[in-house]
């Protein structure tokens, strides 16, 4: 290819990419596969890569381009980013809409949209190209945030159609429920602090210093103000209208209402319906449709005065705290939760909140005995907000934070600047121990789906595994009969687990293969604190071996990408202990991988000259996974099915066009078991 060729390329494919990703992320309506996707997109990286001089800003490849951040510089806005006056009835809806009336002096029309629980963004575009998104700050000035609103996807780099020269357009970004529970879940598995609701991730989100970091975050934007006129445009909606054309995040759920009636209705039917949406929303924005009214109606020191916020009423309930449970996780810290007279709030029952952490509760005042108020809001736990004083009891006395492990009796620390008590007993506190055995068995660890919570219960119960290397000293002969009833739950009956011979044989069988789990995901297994998937992964293939690892000094391990003070720090500490170097040197002794597995060797050559088209949904592993281990093994990937493909792998939903067109061929449909086969036992279909 010629450079001029090249550079022809690389604008097609930036072009299409812009096109496939608008499709995706703006309309989330596809017409490429994920698959076809990423093929263009490595080979425009592979193109850009030998002719840097050709890299547009707008391409697709610089969304994760700069470096990461110190300091975010700050930016005075052109226009002010002011907030919203809030209202909570019906009340003062029909007395914001007599002061908009007595105002311009007739009726008018309103944009009525939902008020997004994110954080406001301003972006900038010049010549139709993202220069410029800053957090609004103080309302006058904000941190200017762009390299890591450029990894938002939904966030165009580049519009199209008959954009102006320059504007300002600004929005709310936010992070939607479901990565929101994933997240959380991920940090709670490394044992970090979980945010407290999905506005609080996205803000975490988007003041992290590296935009690699922020871009595994799935923050999401919605764009609803532009502050200035729009030359030929006289209303809001036909603003946000145009902005939409240009390509901009604009909601589809927004509507004209001409009357409060209708207001109200728009309102009900979003508080109703705001628990199906993917993401958080907590009340109504109602806005002046007119722009020469919204100029005429002007704005307050704070607000402006032709749009008002109605906020959602959190529902809440008041019963009553009959105790104080302390829950200890895997990595020791202790939650307290609240039990709570059983109470109806939005539609279930609640029994439980969580308390946090010893300053929440002296911040809540909260005393057994008391009625406290409970509240569901925008978010899906239940929390107390506060106490009803008239009814607290005579005598009740303020809680006092339990100073000792209510499981092993080890008095329980606290670090500076840390919000939770921990149980330092890391090795033989027993629900630490079963945590720790738990994440071990877990599916993105060894995966021993045949082990469960309840069996692991069992066996630590019966004194058969205290640490995870006690796993693989387990035979079916002190396995097999091993019986328990689980203590009955409220609501479900209580379940009698008992390891006849099947189940024995299985968990014998799932620990014998978790021996073949590689390397990376033996380190994220064996639970040292804030070492989760991706840090696994990037220690093993920096230190190769476990042995390297556990010799490793804090300063080479501060020397490998992406692991900061405290991961080294964590590493240090847990192979400090003589116990954790016992368990290693056990698992190597039973064959459990302790090096990263020669890739491309013969070992790995098994899918060589295969090639494979994979379709579907999958059990154990994501479609990325399977790809990356089709490569791993020798073989080679491909998009369409042809008489040269060897294999389909079908998951889940496969296309019938697809299957129809692998069975014409006579190309062998297999299924996500039979490839894990290939992979483990070379018995090659
Ligand atoms: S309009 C000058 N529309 O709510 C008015 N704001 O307390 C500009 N918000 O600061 C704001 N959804 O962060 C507007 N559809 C929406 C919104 C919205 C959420 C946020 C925004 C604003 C705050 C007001």
């Amino acid at each position: 290819m010629t450079r001029e060729e090249a550079k022809i390329r690389i604008d097609a494919l930036c072009e299409e990419l812009q096109e496939h990703n608008y499709r995706y992320y703006v309309l989330a309506q596809p017409s490429i596969s994920d698959y076809d996707f990423d093929q263009k997109l490595k080979e425009l990286e592979a193109l850009e890569a030998q002719y840097p001089e050709f890299i547009r800003p707008d391409s697709p490849t610089q969304r994760v381009g700069g470096e990461p951040a110190k300091e975010f510089p700050t930016v005075r806005h052109k226009y002010p980013m002011l907030s919203l006056s809030n209202s909570y009835s019906l009340e003062e809806i029909k007395e914001f809409d007599a002061r908009v009336r007595k105002t311009i002096g007739h009726e008018t029309e309103y944009v009525c949209e939902l008020k997004y629980d994110g954080l406001a963004i301003s972006l900038s575009y010049e010549k139709g190209i993202l220069t410029q998104a800053v957090t609004r700050g103080d309302g006058v000035q904000g941190d200017d945030v762009t390299q890591n609103v450029k990894t938002i996807r939904s966030i165009p780099l580049k519009l199209r159609g008959d954009y102006p020269p320059e504007f300002e357009i600004r929005g709310e970004i936010l992070m939607p429920r479901a990565e929101f529970e994933r997240l959380n879940r991920e940090r709670e598995e490394i044992g970090d602090a979980p945010f407290a609701n999905p506005r609080n991730a996205a803000a975490g989100s988007l003041k992290m210093q590296d935009p690699k970091e922020v871009a595994k975050r799935k923050l999401d934007a919605f764009l609803y103000y532009i502050p200035h006129d729009l030359s030929g445009i006289t209303t809001h909606y036909d603003a946000l209208k145009k902005a939409k054309s240009w390509g901009l995040k604009i909601s589809d759920n927004m509507a004209i209402c001409r009357n409060i009636a209708q207001i109200m209705e728009y309102i009900n039917d979003w508080d109703k319906g705001r628990q199906h949406l993917p993401y958080d929303i907590d009340g109504i924005v109602i806005k002046v449709n007119g722009l020469e009214m919204q100029k005429q109606l002007s704005y307050t020191a704070k607000n402006p005065r032709w749009a008002i916020a109605y906020k959602f009423k959190a529902e809440r309930v008041e019963t009553l705290l009959e105790s104080i449970d302390y829950q200890i996780g895997r990595t020791g810290a202790i939650t307290p939760v609240a039990n709570l007279k059983p109470v109806l709030l939005a539609g279930t029952t609640v029994k439980r909140a969580s308390l946090h952490n010893a300053d929440i509760i002296a911040q809540l005042d909260v005393r057994i005995g008391d009625t406290v108020y409970v509240e569901k809001g925008g978010e899906i736990i239940p929390k107390i907000v506060s106490v009803n004083l008239d009814k607290r009891p005579a005598g009740a006395q303020p809680v006092k934070f339990i100073d000792r492990c209510p499981e092993c009796g080890t008095p329980l620390v606290r670090q500076e600047g840390e919000a939770a008590h921990y149980c330092p007993n890391e090795d033989t506190c027993p629900p630490q121990i079963k945590g720790k055995l738990e994440h071990f068995i877990s599916r993105k660890a060894m995966n021993i789906d045949s082990l469960g919570e309840g069996k692991i219960e069992m066996l630590y119960d019966h004194g058969l595994v205290k640490n995870v290397a006690d796993l693989y000293d387990l035979t079916y002969e002190m396995i097999f009969g091993l019986e328990k009833v689980i203590p009955a739950d409220e609501e479900k009956k209580e379940k009698h687990i008992s390891f006849r011979e099947k189940t024995a044989a299985n968990i014998i069988k799932g620990i014998k293969q978790s021996e073949k789990v590689p390397f990376p995901r033996v380190i994220y297994a064996i639970g040292i604190r804030y070492v989760g998937e991706t840090v696994a992964k990037k220690l093993a293939a920096h230190f190769k071996n476990m042995d390297n690892l556990m010799e490793a000094s804090f300063e080479e391990l501060v020397s490998v990408e992406e692991i900061g003070e405290k991961i080294a720090g964590s590493v240090i500490r847990f192979f400090q202990k003589p116990e954790h170097r016992e368990i290693i040197e056990r698992l190597k002794a039973r064959g459990v991988q302790m090096q990263l597995a020669e890739t491309k060797s013969s070992a790995s050559a098994l899918l060589s000259g295969k090639s494979f088209v994979v379709s579907g949904v999958f059990e154990h592993h994501s479609r990325n996974e399977i790809k990356e281990l089709i490569e791993r093994f020798g073989g080679k990937n491909t998009g369409s099915i042809s008489s040269k493909t060897s294999y389909v792998l079908a998951g889940a939903n496969m296309g019938p066009a697809k299957k129809e067109k692998a069975e014409k061929l006579g190309v062998p449909i297999i299924s996500e078991k039979e490839f894990e086969k290939m992979i483990t036992k070379s018995d090659i279909p």
